[in-house]
């Protein structure tokens, strides 16, 4: 089965082929950075009017790369939220508009969902239950992926453990980057930055230390504009190297430490955060001490794209069918969590 997914919740334009849920036929993702970079940040509508431009010509790029048409295909998935509307509407509206005129299901796909999903596509084999560490720009959380019981038709139970009390983590790359002048996106610049730091210049707090699984962000990033306030001379890339060893610190001991309280097997990381290096090493690290396996997604698969998506519909087509059509775009939609 050939699933043709779509992606606008944010500021990337996705399109991917995907056959039964495992395997990438194509997988194009036409990035807006430079046209949000000179604001700062995602400027929604800007977003939408770039997904619009874009929607059609990543679509035939998907097709042609994985050379298909849209008579080979049997459903056409999209992002309905979490997002930007403006930037959901978009695909949704395509999706569902491909779908009507080639006669196959529409699948409404959950973002977060698919960020779980992302890791099981390229690594089928995974042993359940598995701690997945979910960091992206607007969330933060640690999820317990568990097999169903049976006669569920959907394979997979999340069950969530914690999550941040105030900022995502990649909310936080992006603050202190922007506050820093390192430009936007803020993680990866940070990521580059630290790299000429050292990561022990500065002792940043660390978090909700308190035992529990939710997260906090925002006493650090105030922690590190106050700090460089009165220290104006510190040199940039040790406020990098500082500020990331912080939030890597917080995130391996509370994945690390959830692991261990579900008694999984394995721990996964997902979501754009999940491209950072020191966290990858870390991660690798913490799992190979505690002899549980390190499920370390590419880069391509842990930021947004459309092959996650087309993974994800796969699985819920054969759960619940299609999605009916006047189901739209959800900017707040939640994780189903039991
Ligand atoms: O999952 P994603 O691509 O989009 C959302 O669904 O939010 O995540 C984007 C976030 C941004 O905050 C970005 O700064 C962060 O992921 N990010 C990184 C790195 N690459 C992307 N954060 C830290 N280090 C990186 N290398
Ligand atoms: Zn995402």
């Amino acid at each position: 089965m050939k699933i043709l997914a779509i992606e606008t919740s944010c500021d990337e334009t996705a399109a991917a082929v995907v056959e039964d849920g495992r395997t990438i036929r194509s997988s194009v993702v036409s990035s807006q950075v430079d046209l949000h970079g000179r604001f700062g940040g995602v400027v929604p509508e800007v977003a939408s009017r770039a997904h619009l431009d874009l929607i059609g010509p990543v679509v035939d790029e998907a097709l042609a790369q994985a050379e298909v048409t849209g008579a080979h295909l049997d459903a056409v998935a999209a992002t309905i939220g979490p997002g930007l509307m403006g930037a959901l509407l978009v695909g949704v509206s395509a999706a569902k508009g491909y779908a009507l005129g080639w006669g196959v299901p529409f699948i409404g796909v959950n973002h977060m969902e698919a960020h779980l999903h992302a890791a099981l596509l390229e690594e089928p084999d995974l042993v359940l239950p598995v701690v997945v560490l979910l960091v992206s720009g607007g969330h933060t959380m640690l999820v317990s992926m568990e097999r169903a019981p049976a006669p569920a038709t959907f394979p997979f139970v999340y069950r969530l453990l914690g999550q941040t009390i105030d900022d995502a983590a990649g909310e936080a790359f992006d603050k202190v980057a922007r506050f820093l002048g390192l430009g936007y996106p803020g993680g990866p610049a940070i990521d580059r930055e630290a790299g000429a730091g050292d990561p022990r210049a500065i002792a940043f707090p660390r978090g909700l230390h308190d035992g529990s699984f939710d997260f906090s962000f925002s006493g650090l990033k105030t922690s590190v504009i106050t700090y460089v306030r009165k220290h104006p001379e510190v040199a940039v890339a040790d406020v990098a190297a500082s500020f990331q060893e912080a939030v890597v610190d917080v995130l391996v001991a509370k994945a690390r430490h959830a692991a261990r309280a579900v008694g999984a097997g394995a721990l996964c990381i997902g979501g754009g955060v999940a491209a950072n290096s020191v966290l990858r090493q870390r991660i690798a690290e913490a799992c190979a001490e505690d002899g549980i396996a390190a499920f370390i997604p590419s880069r391509a698969m842990c930021t947004d794209n459309a092959a996650m998506i087309g993974a994800t519909a796969w699985f819920r087509l054969r759960a619940d069918g299609p999605t009916p059509f006047d189901v739209g775009a959800q900017p707040n939609l939640r994780l189903p969590f039991v």
